[in-house]
C-alpha cells in the first residue's frame, strides 16, 4: 500500500514512469525463459483423460492398478494408518535424516534380516522424498565428495529420471549396453564388454531387479560376473531399488543383487522406494544408504548427508515414513504386507501370461515370449514407434512412444481389447 502511494506520487510529478509501465517492466523478468518440453509420461497422460473412447486404457504411468483398474491402497497401510490415527502422534519436525525407526527397517529390508553390514554399524541409512529424492541426495554426495571421477555410467536404456538428476546435480552421463532389441532382452555380452571399457572410480548405476523401462533383469550368474568385473575395474555401483518385492514378489529374492554386491566386498550406495512395494505414491517414502568401510567412516558420512539435506527441504515429511516404519516393524502387518506385495507382483505376472495367450488367440505368429519372460511393472513390447502412434490412434491405447507398456495398467477385463490393437499394428 505504501508502495503504490508513493509511486502515485512520483508519477504525478513526472519524474518517474506511471505505475503502468513499473508493472509491465516487472512482468518481463522471465522474458528469456524458453518454453521446455512436456514430460513425456505425464504428457501420455493428458493425452488419455482427453480421449473420450470407452476401451481407452493408459499404459503410459507406472502405478499399479487392480483388476478394475482402479488405484489401489495396501490393507496393511490402511491398518497403519489407523493405528497412527488412535495414538495421536505430534507433528514436530523429524531430525534431517528422518525417522529412525524407519530408517532402520528401510535398511534391514534391502540388506536381509543377518546383514553383517548392519551389525558391524557400517552403513548411514537416511529417510529421503521417495526413490527420486535418494538418488538426488546421492547424486549431490557424489558431486561433493567423489571428486576423483565425475562420469555415472547408466543401463542403455535408463529410468528417464536418472539423467537430469545426475546431470543437474553437477554430474556427467555414459552409457554402457544393456537391452538388446533383437532379442527384447539382456545384452549380457554387450553390457561385459562395455564395462570392462569403464575407467577406474566411475560411478555404475544398477537397477536392483524390475529393470525401468525394459522389465530386463541379469540372472542371478550374470550378476555375478558383472559384480567381478565392477571390482576388478575399480568402479563404485550405485544400485537403484524402486521395486523390491515387485519384480518376483520375494521381497529376499528381488533384494539378492544388492546382497549379493555387498558380500562381494562392495561398499555400494543404495537408492530404496515405498512408492511401488507399499503403494505410497504421493507419501514420497524413501531411503538413501551409504555402504562404509567402517563405523567411523560412517558417522563421516552421516555428517555430510545431513549439511547436503539441511539447505534443500530441512528435514523430510513424517506421515508416509510413519506408516511404511509401522508395517515393517509390526509383525502382522509386516506379514500381510508381504502377501500384498506377492499379490501385486503375481496379478502383474499373470497380466503378461493372458496378453500373449490372447495375442496367440487373436492369430499372432510373432513371438512374444519377452512378454512373459521380462519381469516387474514394465514391459518393452518391442513396437516400433509408428506402431505405438497406430496403437494410439485407432484403438485408444497409450503408453510411451519407446513401446514401453505398464503391465499394471493390463487388467482381465482390457488384456482382450489389448490384444486385438497389438495384433492389428503388428500384423
Ligand atoms: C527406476 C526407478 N527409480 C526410481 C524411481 C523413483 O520413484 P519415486 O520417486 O516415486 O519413489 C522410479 C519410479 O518410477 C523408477 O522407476
Amino acid at each position: 500500500m505504501a508502495l503504490l502511494k508513493s509511486s502515485k506520487i512520483i508519477s504525478s510529478v513526472g519524474v518517474y514512469p506511471p505505475l503502468g509501465a513499473l508493472s509491465v517492466r516487472a512482468s518481463s523478468w522471465w522474458s528469456e525463459v524458453q518454453m521446455g518440453p512436456p514430460d513425456p509420461i505425464l504428457g501420455v497422460s493428458e493425452a488419455y483423460k482427453r480421449d473420450t473412447n470407452s476401451k481407452k486404457i493408459n499404459l503410459g504411468v507406472g502405478a499399479y492398478r487392480d483388476d478394475q483398474g482402479k488405484p489401489f491402497v495396501l490393507s496393511c497401510v490402511r491398518k497403519a494408518e489407523a493405528q497412527l490415527a488412535a495414538k495421536k502422534l505430534d507433528k514436530e519436525y523429524l531430525p534431517i535424516g528422518g525417522l529412525g525407526d524407519f530408517n532402520k527397517a528401510c535398511a534391514k529390508l534391502a540388506l536381509g534380516d543377518d546383514s553383517e553390514v548392519i551389525k558391524s554399524g557400517r552403513n548411514i541409512t537416511v529417510q529421503t522424498i521417495s526413490g527420486t529424492g535418494s538418488l538426488r541426495v546421492g547424486a549431490s554426495f557424489l558431486s561433493r565428495f567423489h571428486t576423483e571421477a565425475r562420469d555415472v555410467y547408466l543401463p542403455k536404456p535408463s529410468w528417464g529420471n536418472h539423467t537430469p538428476i545426475f546431470r543437474d546435480a553437477g554430474m556427467q552421463l555414459k552409457a554402457y549396453s544393456y537391452y538388446d532389441p533383437k532379442t527384447c532382452g539382456f545384452d549380457f555380452q554387450g553390457a561385459l564388454n562395455d564395462i570392462s571399457k569403464i575407467p577406474a572410480k566411475s560411478v555404475i548405476m544398477l537397477h536392483a531387479c524390475a529393470h525401468n523401462p525394459t522389465g530386463v533383469d541379469p540372472r542371478p550368474e550374470q550378476w555375478k560376473e558383472i559384480a567381478e568385473l565392477v571390482k576388478k575395474r575399480n568402479l563404485l555401483p550405485f544400485f537403484d531399488m524402486a521395486y523390491q518385492g515387485f519384480a518376483s514378489g520375494d521381497i529376499d529374492r528381488d533384494a539378492w543383487a544388492v546382497r549379493h554386491f555387498i558380500e562381494q566386498g562392495h561398499n555400494i550406495l543404495l537408492s530404496q522406494s515405498f512408492a511401488k512395494n507399499m503403494g505410497l505414491y504421493g507419501e514420497r517414502v524413501g531411503g538413501f544408504t551409504v555402504v562404509c568401510k567402517d563405523t567411523e567412516e560412517a558417522k563421516r558420512v552421516e555428517s555430510q548427508l545431513k549439511i547436503l539435506i539441511r539447505p534443500v527441504y530441512s528435514n523430510p515429511p513424517m506421515n508416509g515414513a510413519r506408516i511404511a516404519a509401522t508395517i515393517l516393524n509390526t509383525p502382522d502387518l509386516y506379514k500381510e504386507w508381504l502377501g500384498e506385495v506377492h499379490g501385486m507382483a503375481n496379478r502383474i505376472i499373470t497380466m503378461r501370461e493372458l496378453l500373449v495367450a490372447n495375442l496367440k488367440k487373436e492369430g499372432s505368429t510373432r513371438n512374444w515370449q519377452h512378454v512373459i519372460d521380462q519381469i516387474g511393472m514394465f514391459c518393452f513390447t518391442g513396437l516400433k514407434p509408428e506402431q505405438v502412434e497406430r496403437l494410439t490412434k485407432e484403438f485408444s491405447v497409450y503408453m510411451t512412444k519407446d513401446g514401453r507398456i505398464s503391465m499394471a495398467g493390463v487388467t482381465s477385463g482390457n488384456v482382450g481389447y489389448l490384444a486385438q490393437g497389438i495384433h492389428t499394428v503388428t500384423k
